[in-house]
């Protein structure tokens, strides 16, 4: 069983469904309300773990119902939680979300203890990080935390993999300590230094983004699939069609599918086919943790549509 350590946040969602999602300024009458447990680095870590992996999880919840609504989760999915620290002065952290029909969504995020998940709480993990095989990052708690994870995996010789969400400029330090990035066109675009509205081919920014990373370069493009990029040479992946419900963490499951399919020794591609179809059963799904497929799903979904 591969180890995997996931570094990051730690939510709980409030999520309201509606037919189409608000403009500014304007006030709808949704559908249901759900509140359901998220967080991109916990559902990272809930997806490595249903997929095959054992796995732990550093980060921070507050000392309240919604950060033992977040701790019972992980749990339940297998997850390690001896370093997720309850911080006594900080709520849990919370994002609101609205779901429009057809699966696209709004995410605000509250970071609340996820925003203090700190360089310590990585020390208390570093020797099952330094023995790890993979170690997961996104970028929802501070970024000098992000950093020191990914430098203390890195001395290990631990593989890195970073999913560059939410987009924002990288510093070079940390992205040549990474081995693997998967932003979307937008965070794509953002780590090129481009403007997010510019438009350039997925290729060109791959490419760019190669010559600063160690490793593959993988742009996730939605319904489109994911454009990898490999020692210069691109493999397009097409995604797996389906009939939307929720977007919310497929790019997480789809993170989380990756580390356990490279780290349990397939190839990138078969990796990349493997981790499309776990985040495509994702988003006919309502919320996040919630949304994640088993392992048996998984295999069962990409064997039937070889
Ligand atoms: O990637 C989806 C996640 O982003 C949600 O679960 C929400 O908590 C936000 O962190």
């Amino acid at each position: 069983m591969p180890g995997i350590v996931v570094v990051g946040s730690i939510h709980t969602d409030l999520v309201i469904t509606t037919e189409r999602l608000p403009t500014p300024g304007e006030t709808r009458i949704g559908g249901e309300f759900h509140t359901f447990p998220g967080g991109k680095g916990a559902n990272q870590a809930v997806a490595a773990a249903r997929l095959g992996g054992e796995v732990w999880m550093v980060g921070r919840v507050g000392a309240d119902l919604y950060g033992r609504f977040q701790r019972e989760s992980l749990g339940a999915a297998g997850v390690h939680t001896d370093f997720v620290t309850t911080d006594a002065d900080a709520a849990s952290g919370v994002a609101l979300i609205m779901v429009e029909r057809g699966g696209n969504n709004t995410i605000v995020v509250a970071p609340g203890a996820s925003g203090r998940c700190a360089p310590e709480d990585v020390d208390r993990a570093a020797a099952v990080i330094a023995g790890a095989d993979a170690l997961l990052l996104q970028l929802e708690i501070p970024l000098e935390t992000v950093e020191y994870a990914a430098r203390l995996a890195a001395q290990h010789g631990v593989r890195v993999i970073l999913d560059p969400a939410p987009a924002q400029p990288l510093p070079p330090a940390l992205l040549e300590m990474v081995h693997l990035v998967t932003p979307n066109e937008t965070e794509a675009a953002l780590l090129c230094g481009f403007d997010p509205g510019e438009r350039h081919e997925p290729a060109e920014l791959a490419a760019r983004i190669q010559q600063r990373v160690r490793g593959p370069v993988l742009i996730t493009l939605g319904a489109q699939g994911v454009l990898a990029m490999v020692d210069g040479q691109t493999l397009q992946v097409p995604a797996v069609p389906v009939e939307a419900v929720d977007a919310t963490a497929a790019g997480d499951t789809f993170s989380g599918a990756l580390a356990v399919a490279l780290t349990e020794g397939r190839n990138l591609a078969d990796a990349i086919r493997w981790a499309n179809h776990a985040a495509a059963l994702a988003v006919t799904r309502l919320g996040a943790q919630s949304a994640v497929p088993t392992r048996r799903e998984v295999d069962d979904f990409a064997g039937s549509s070889c």
